[in-house]
């Protein structure tokens, strides 16, 4: 039962405007992942919707949407054992405000939209959200 998992990890624009990614690519690393791929993309409103299509009837649907595809992005699969769990814990709470000290929220985040990481909820959204990015 040592195999390791995938999941999908994003640096939201707000943190690559910062030039953060190698800082974030770093904290990656130093926990075990391995960014098994990467991209940097800039996508369009549109495909924002449909990779956000679970929040569709949220009231901040519409602002994450254009936020998301507001600048470029790094997307990357990162891969370990426990990878979707892991990542969660090392990302923090979705409000920066409320996540704890030293996760990536915590130090980069600057509000609940701006909040410089996305990652996988579950090992089965981690599969679907992988290959939306890296299928073709
Ligand atoms: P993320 O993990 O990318 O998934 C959906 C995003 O919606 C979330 O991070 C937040 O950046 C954003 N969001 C904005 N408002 C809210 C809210 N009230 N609750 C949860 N997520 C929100």
């Amino acid at each position: 039962m040592n195999e390791s998992e995938q999941t999908l990890s994003i640096i939201k624009p707000d943190a690559v405007e910062r030039n953060l990614q190698d800082e974030i690519k770093n904290e990656f690393n130093k926990n075990g992942f391995v960014i098994s791929k990467e991209k940097k993309i800039h996508i369009s409103k549109q495909e924002a919707e449909q990779f956000y299509k679970v929040h569709e009837t949220k009231p901040f649907y519409n602002d994450l949407c254009e936020y998301l595809s507001s600048g470029p992005i790094i997307v990357m699969s990162l891969q370990k054992k426990n990878a979707v769990l892991d990542n969660r814990k090392l990302m923090g709470a979705t409000n920066p405000k409320e996540a704890e000290k030293g996760t990536l929220r915590e130090k980069y985040g600057i509000s609940i939209d701006k909040n410089s990481v996305h990652g996988s909820d579950s090992i089965e959204n981690a599969k679907i959200e992988i290959d939306f990015f890296f299928k073709d």
